[in-house]
């Protein structure tokens, strides 16, 4: 007997045709999105939280043999189970081949043993999921170490780049700034952005002390006026304040920043904003007011390939 109150709203009615989209209420907004460009409908996994904490999750009958799970992991630690629940789920309900298509990825950052003691968590994490998922879709994840994501998940893993979303954003906002990368780890893609876009660029030298602490140098070209820093991931904040302040004391007077993932986590916009930087725009792979660039449809093209 199933343990703890029903959960209701489940969509019963089996979705019509191609691969079904599952995704969690907080990544339903993605999810339709990415669920209309596949031609197909979403449907909701309904969680229950019981009192211990333990978590209970409930699928809809996938309509095809082939399941795809979207999640953000927004909150890293609980999602990356409840993912592997609602895989073997979907599995029960009768899909053979269950695709995770992650907008964001978390864990890539903890890509070595940094100081004795510690994990490579990025390892840990993606012997998980390959456990749980045929195939794994994300969108730039963060790659360091590791240049490429069959290094640590085999050939089931696949990256794209949200490198040409950025730049047709900012073509379309016809701003002509140069492009800032605040570290020299970011230099092939911000050179890819700028190139795309049309747009001189450079890169800070960047050395972190801690996890709010971060220090930013660089040498800019002698004709800047207008700075967008680009990076994948915001978190602390601590990486764009700190190269925003670098720019703005070396003359430049406008600011702007975009970045992949919005994981902003508390004080981090104040920050940023503390540090002089005018607009920030996301893209959609982490839900957050900031979102202006859309992602679904690159995801989108990477899952049919991989449907093929
Ligand atoms: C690190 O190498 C990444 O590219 C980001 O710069 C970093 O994760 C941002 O983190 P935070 O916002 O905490 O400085």
């Amino acid at each position: 007997m199933l343990r703890g109150p029903s959960i209701t709203g489940v969509h019963s009615r089996s979705l019509r045709r191609g691969p079904s989209v599952h995704a969690f209420e907080e990544d339903t907004a993605f999810a339709r999105r990415l669920a209309r460009r596949l031609g197909t409908r979403l449907a909701v996994i309904r969680t229950h939280r019981f009192p211990d904490g333990e978590t209970l999750v409930r699928v809809a009958a996938p309509s095809s043999g082939r399941a795809i799970l979207v999640c953000a992991f927004e909150h890293p630690n609980c999602r990356l189970f409840e993912s592997m629940l609602a895989a073997d789920a979907m599995r029960h309900a009768g899909a053979r081949h269950v695709t995770l298509a992650a907008p964001y990825l978390p864990y890539m950052r903890q890509d070595t043993v940094f100081r004795p003691g510690e994990p490579v968590s990025q390892r840990v994490m993606a012997r998980m999921l390959t456990r749980g998922f045929d195939s794994i879709v994300t969108i730039e994840p963060h790659l360091h170490r590791v240049r490429n994501l069959p290094q640590i998940f085999g050939r089931r893993a696949r990256s794209i780049s949200a490198a040409p979303a950025i730049a047709q954003w900012l073509k379309r906002a016809r701003w002509r700034p140069t492009i800032v990368g605040p570290d020299r780890e970011s230099r092939p893609w911000i050179r890819r952005i700028a190139k795309q876009a049309g747009l001189q660029w450079v890169v800070g030298e960047k050395r972190r002390l801690g996890d709010r602490t971060v220090r930013v140098t660089m040498e800019l070209p002698a004709n800047m006026r207008h700075a967008v820093l680009v990076d994948d991931i915001a978190s602390s904040g601590a990486t764009l304040a700190a190269a925003a302040r670098a720019l703005k004391s070396a003359g430049i007077a406008v600011v702007d920043a975009i970045i992949v993932h919005a994981i902003f986590a508390p004080g981090a916009l104040e920050r940023i904003r503390a540090a002089g930087i005018r607009r920030i725009v996301s893209c959609d792979t982490i839900p957050h007011p900031t979102n202006a660039i859309r992602c679904a449809p690159l995801l989108a093209a990477a899952v049919r390939k991989d449907a093929r």
